[in-house]
């Protein structure tokens, strides 16, 4: 039994393969967090809790005068209110009828259900009653009748406990939440470090590692999208923490929109992490019975190290999040003509993109932003998804047959959030573009944004994009968006209700998107907004996979990617390669090696393919026979950060779960003249095992270089057996470089014979 309650201590322990999570009804019935990691069995932790009296920490009015040293102040909690003597940050403010902001859950009722508690019209976790439990504990304010009902699910092979709640009005007046977090943590002891994953445009998830220190810190966004700028995915760990040992709590907020992830160290060195909608937009109005769910969290906790953390994360997503026939489908070799042509293009050239990419063995052809309304450029067209033939110089089912005759699959970009003020839709309805009546709007892209608060602008669009798909045959469609929202507020919305505009937003597209994936679930959806603006595992929901970045130079996306996968799997990552001198930083990387860093990722081409030399197209198709040879390991092997993109020799490896085979992939960027070796252990293979090393295109040219250098080096490694233990514990030395941008792959695997 993955959950144990014992009534006659309150104690509730969830235990799943490798930590334990445990909280406490205590004696008044408030919800005590006693332990969260390596597993404890079921030793109650609660007689560890340290209780003193506490200046100016209140105590609740039943124990104020007979225990002083029982404060909610102190006390770690599951879920916490505001105003009535917790003075930390916190998950729950409800404003009343009567003006009064202060709230106090005691628990009522504790339930254990099979399979997985499900959120209506948000994006979760799924499992059925053989893989998951639900844990779900109701609570209630006595004296205002407000209810809390609290899940907790649990996947004991996974090691992973979702949560999310569910504010009820039981009472016969309306309030209004003014905040209402997804999960609150508390950490009653030790010293934490806070990693969390900043950027901007085309610099996605950038890692940021300090010291959580007395005080408040937070991360979130106010833009209406989750963003480029703080992703809703952080880690708390020991400061000793590495990529193999150590403690480390990793949150994934499942929600595409404004977030807000807080950390408080108190003046008693407790930690304290809240996450969920970000409260500055943010107020919701429920009437008597009326509830109100919180987005899901995703929790996994590693006693290893980073490394098992994020592979906890990638198996969950990839498993229990991504949904559809796309889940477990081979994902196409794609080529995209955005980077290739921009807006610049006909049906002709389009035609003869694709002629060559049959050409490589590329799978899918994807038409990007321009194809529609009168869209040569970004200032106008968003909105009128209707084919622009006269630019195409054919009908969109003449240019998507001519495709797809050839055996290429045809997907299609949209933007279905957007709308131009040069388009003949805001000509029509100029009240569905977001703005605050008497106010201009911010421009963003020279575009604005569609009320997906209001149904019939979602009906108009569901049947715009249904419309395209029922008569093309279109097997992918890039979902774009591309500016963070402002000027918030709704015509369909009445005064009292416009703090509920930015959820009712995300709730909207998540509308969307639901409807299209049920009407067309064979259509592969990539999620994109501006690169990786919304990259989060709510998207992952709809979207399993979701365009990383609009930087494409290999060197950058090195560290984008490394720094998206500590959260997200490899699958869900779009990687390409692109043309060099790369059009956002002008560098110049070797086509080998941009293949090597868009294959740790869906990969795929995103270049004008039809002005490559020889040279380069055979390369193209090396990168494409190795891409499906080691397919499965890359989307489906466990991963392992073997070093940091910070070095000048990034490394990676994915491990196949039989453990018979691994592929370590190393990219030399910036490096020293006669550098240090680069030695790193290969992780997850079987210790007892022979293994052969083989490096793969060691070809004739690379391998005249590569003597020589080994010559000089005195290393060589290509052919060579070792056993599993000594590849991880002795480890490998990754191959010279004998150019700055080389890249290697090095393929290891089982010698069945031993
Ligand atoms: C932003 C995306 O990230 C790009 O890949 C491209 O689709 C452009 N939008 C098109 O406008």
């Amino acid at each position: 039994m993955a959950i144990v309650r014992d009534d006659s201590t309150g104690l509730i322990t969830i235990s799943t393969q490798n930590t334990s999570y445990q909280m406490k009804i205590d004696s008044i019935g408030s919800l005590i967090h006693t332990h969260y990691g390596a597993p404890i069995g079921e030793s109650d932790m609660s007689p560890q809790l340290f209780r003193m009296i506490r200046g100016f920490s209140s105590n609740p009015n039943e124990t104020g005068f007979t225990d002083r040293a029982y404060s909610l102040d102190v006390l770690p909690q599951e879920y916490s209110c505001f105003g009535t003597g917790d003075y930390r940050i916190t998950s729950l403010a409800v404003r009343y009828e009567n003006g009064a902001k202060a709230s106090r859950l005691k628990v009522q009722d504790c339930e254990i259900l099979p399979g997985k508690y499900g959120i209506e019209g948000l994006p979760a976790v799924y499992g059925d009653d053989n893989e998951a439990q639900t844990l779900k504990v109701t609570l209630k304010d006595e004296e205002t009748d407000l209810g809390v009902e609290l899940f907790y699910g649990v996947f004991s092979d996974y090691d992973v406990i979702t949560r999310s709640a569910r504010i009820i009005n039981n009472s016969d007046t309306t309030i209004t939440l003014e905040k209402a977090a997804s999960l609150n943590f508390d950490l009653p002891s030790g010293s934490w470090d806070w990693i969390t994953f900043y950027g901007r445009h085309a610099q996605e998830r950038c890692l940021s590692r300090a010291s959580v220190r007395h005080g408040i810190e937070a991360i979130g966004s106010v833009r209406g999208i989750s963003s480029h700028h703080y992703n809703p995915f952080s880690v708390l760990c020991e400061p000793t923490a590495t990529e193999t040992a150590g403690s480390c709590y990793g949150f994934a907020l499942v929600y595409s929109g404004e977030h807000l992830m807080e950390v408080e160290r108190d003046s008693i060195d407790q930690t304290r992490l809240v996450c969920g909608i970000h409260p500055d937009n943010f107020s919701w109005i429920l009437k008597p019975g009326e509830s109100f769910n919180t987005p899901e969290v995703i929790m996994t906790y590693s006693h290893d190290g980073l490394g098992q953390m994020s592979r906890n994360f990638h198996r969950i997503m990839r498993e229990r999040l991504c949904r559809g026939p796309w889940k477990h489908r081979r994902r196409p070799v794609l080529i995209n003509n955005w980077e290739a042509t921009y807006f610049d293009f006909t049906g002709q050239k389009l035609l003869e993109i694709a002629d060559e990419a049959e050409s490589l063995g590329i799978e899918l052809f994807v038409l990007d932003d321009g194809w529609f309304g009168v869209r040569n450029d970004d200032d106008k067209g968003l909105g009128d998804w209707f084919p622009n033939e006269e630019k195409l110089g054919m009908t969109m089912q003449e240019l998507t047959r001519k495709i797809t005759d050839k055996g290429l699959l045809f997907g299609i970009w949209f933007e279905p959030e957007a709308i131009s003020e040069d388009s003949d839709l805001y000509r029509a309805h100029p009240d569905w573009a977001i703005s605050i009546p008497g106010r201009k709007p911010a421009i963003d892209r020279r575009q604005l944004v569609l009320d997906y608060t209001r149904e019939d602008v979602r009906d108009y669009i569901k049947t715009c994009l249904l419309k395209m798909l029922d008569e093309n045959p279109i097997s992918y469609i890039k979902w774009d968006m591309n500016r963070s929202i402002s000027d918030k507020f709704s015509h369909g919305l009445d005064a009292k209700h416009q703090g509920e505009f930015a959820h009712r937003f995300v709730c909207g597209l998540y509308d969307v998107l639901e409807t299209i994936y049920e009407r067309h679930p064979e259509v592969l959806i990539e999620g994109c907004s501006g690169g990786g603006g919304r990259f989060d595992a709510g998207m992952l929901y709809y979207t399993p996979q979701i365009w990383t970045s609009d930087n494409t130079d290999a060197y950058d996306r090195l560290r984008i990617q490394y720094g998206t996968s500590f959260g997200y799997p490899l699958s869900a990552m779009g990687a390409h390669v692109s043309a060099v001198p790369n059009h956002q930083t002008g560098r110049v990387v070797p086509m080998h090696t941009r293949g090597v860093v868009a294959m740790a990722g869906t990969f795929g081409y995103e270049l004008d393919i039809t002005k490559l030399d020889e040279g380069d197209k055979a390369e193209i198709r090396e990168q494409i026979k190795t891409f499906h040879r080691y397919y499965d390991l890359i989307q489906y092997g466990e991963y392992y950060r073997l070093s940091a993109p910070e070095d000048y020799c990034t490394v990676w490896e994915v491990a196949a779960i039989d453990k018979k085979e691994a592929l370590v992939s190393a990219v030399y960027h910036g490096i020293p003249a006669y550098p240090p070796a680069v030695r790193v252990p290969v992780f997850g293979l079987d210790p007892t095992a022979n293994y052969q090393i083989d490096i793969l295109d060691l070809d004739e040219k690379y391998a005249k270089d590569y003597e020589k250098l080994t010559w000089q080096s005195t290393h060589i490694i290509n052919g060579i057996v070792m056993s599993g233990a000594a590849l991880e514990h002795g480890g490998i030395t990754v191959p010279p470089p004998f150019f700055d941008g080389i890249a290697w792959q090095i393929f290891i695997h089982r010698l069945e014979d031993g």
